[in-house]
Order: C-alpha cells, then structure tokens, then sequence
C-alpha cells in the first residue's frame, strides 16, 4: 500500500491522495477541505482525522501546525448519553 492510499478519514472514506490533491489546487484550511470531501463531518467529527489533516497542510504550506486553521469545531464533541443532560450526572442510569 501506497502513503497516498491511506485512508486518512475513516468515517468520510477520504484517502491521503484525495486530500493532498486539494491541497495543490491552493485548499488551505480544514474548512475549505471539509466543503469538497467531507473531511472531519463523520461520525467522529474530526477526532480520528483532524490532526493527521492539519499535520499535512502544515508540511503543504511551511506553516508551524499552530499557524494552521483547525477549522469550525461543534459541539457535541463527544458524545453524550442524554439522560446526563436531562437529569444530571449523579441521577444518570447507565
Ligand atoms: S475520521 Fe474523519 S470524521 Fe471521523
């Protein structure tokens, strides 16, 4: 297997290739990346593939990964069970 065939967002099925195709087409932040491949909108939300992406616009572009745009994160970032915003942590059933 290929670096470029690597499947860098599970949820979204995007390959390394498909990405840094992007990228050479002048796509720099991870919001521009989500617009045309989804990147970061699975199920996950980015949690299993946002910092592989980030870590490669930053080699694309010479910028620190601190200078890289993360992109718009929304909540819920993690899931969470509903009875603990219904009721509250300490009445919560499993
Ligand atoms: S791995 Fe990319 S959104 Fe889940």
């Amino acid at each position: 297997m290929e670096f470029d065939d690597v499947v860098v967002c599970r949820c979204e099925e995007v390959t390394m290739k498909e990405i840094l195709s992007w990228v050479d087409r002048g796509y720099r932040n991870l919001d521009e990346l989500k617009r045309v491949l989804r990147v970061g909108m699975g199920q996950c939300q980015g949690r299993g593939c946002r910092d592989i992406i980030m870590r490669e616009l930053a080699r694309a572009t010479g910028e620190p990964m601190d200078k890289i745009n993360p992109g718009t994160i929304r909540p819920p970032v993690k899931p969470v069970k509903l009875g603990l915003c219904a009721w509250g942590r300490e009445d919560a059933s499993g």
